[in-house]
């Protein structure tokens, strides 16, 4: 099967490792990476490298035609803390990225879309612990109203004009390669750094604050699974629940003291608390399991020690 890839947004945290694992497995040909600036210059130097406004529906379709691409990875988003201090522009950015490249497949300019969707689209109403697919969702920051708004978007265009869209609902992602930028569960990547820098931590959420989390690795096979299986195992055309493992600030303290016994930690809510407390504690992801076969592999305990040791050589 061959394809020809397009990542926007391919300097991000996710963008980043999906550009390097799509070239391990289709060839560095045949993925093309694009963000707004060179702001990632391992992506720039692995290969094709484009500068792509996904604001702009004339530079993606520009970049499609000129590469015969069949498949985008729509990676480009501004989230949750962030968002909340440019609401205006979350929107615009995560709307209008979208309907862009949606419309590229409702023309047949593309074949298939892959979507990122967040644990942002379930809000304080939803069940917090364990939570279904299928459940009450009321965000209450933009990022979660762009992503629920978003999913009902996909499966319209799935459903009226059969285009092939697939999407996750990311929990945290956890990685080592390209910083995250903007989140409420970031805070689970900087206590690595922190960790190894300084020896102590000041965590913005507080200590019992369990979010839904996944290893990078695990992210970026779920994102691969999704988008290489059958097009009628794919039955749900919103968003899949994603579920790997949930922990607290306290946990993951604890686990890094394992490896660094004096590491200290602090905590400091701020803005991001709310964020968090709206967002659920634990996920059901029962039918990515039963549709396409999905499972995670990292627990914390193997998560911690891979990140304490891909960047021990970095401090
Ligand atoms: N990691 C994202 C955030 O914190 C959630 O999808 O905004």
């Amino acid at each position: 099967m061959s394809s020809k890839i397009l990542i926007i947004g391919a300097c991000g945290q996710i963008g980043s490792e999906l550009t390097f694992k799509l070239r391990e497995i289709y060839g560095n040909d045949n993925v093309i990476a694009s963000d707004i600036s060179y702001n990632n210059l391992d992506v720039v130097n692995s290969g094709i490298f484009e500068i792509i406004d996904a604001m702009d529906y004339k530079s993606v379709k520009i970049c499609v035609e000129k590469h015969n691409i069949d498949t985008i990875y729509l990676m480009a988003a501004m989230l949750s803390a962030t968002g909340e201090k440019y609401p205006m522009k979350a929107w615009d950015l995560n709307m209008t990225s979208l309907f862009h490249v949606l419309d590229l497949a409702k023309a047949k300019f593309i074949k298939k879309v892959f979507w990122p969707s967040s644990i942002a689209v379930f809000g304080p109403t939803t069940p917090k612990q364990d939570t279904p697919q299928y459940t009450t969702m009321e965000p209450t920051t933009v990022y979660g109203i762009t992503k629920q708004v978003g999913e009902r978007w996909c499966e319209y265009y799935h459903e009226k004009y059969n285009v092939d869209v697939r999407s996750i609902r990311y929990p945290g992602i956890i990685s080592w390669k390209t910083l995250p930028g903007g989140g409420t569960t970031d805070y689970a990547v900087e206590i690595y750094h922190e960790a190894l820098k300084n020896k102590s931590y000041d965590c913005f959420l507080s200590e019992d604050t369990a979010l839904p989390m996944l290893f990078m690795d695990d992210a970026i096979k779920a994102t691969v699974d999704i988008m290489t299986a059958n097009a009628d195992a794919i039955k749900i055309r919103s968003s899949y629940n994603l579920a790997g493992i949930s922990f607290t600030p306290k946990d993951i303290a604890a686990s890094i003291k394992k490896h660094i016994p004096e590491f200290k930690m602090s905590y400091t809510p701020d803005f991001r608390q709310a964020i968090a407390d709206s967002w659920p504690s634990s996920i059901n992801d029962m039918e990515a399991r039963k549709h396409w076969n999905w499972q995670h592999s990292y627990d914390l305990e193997a998560i911690t020690k891979e990140m304490l040791t891909q960047l021990k050589d970095k401090y």
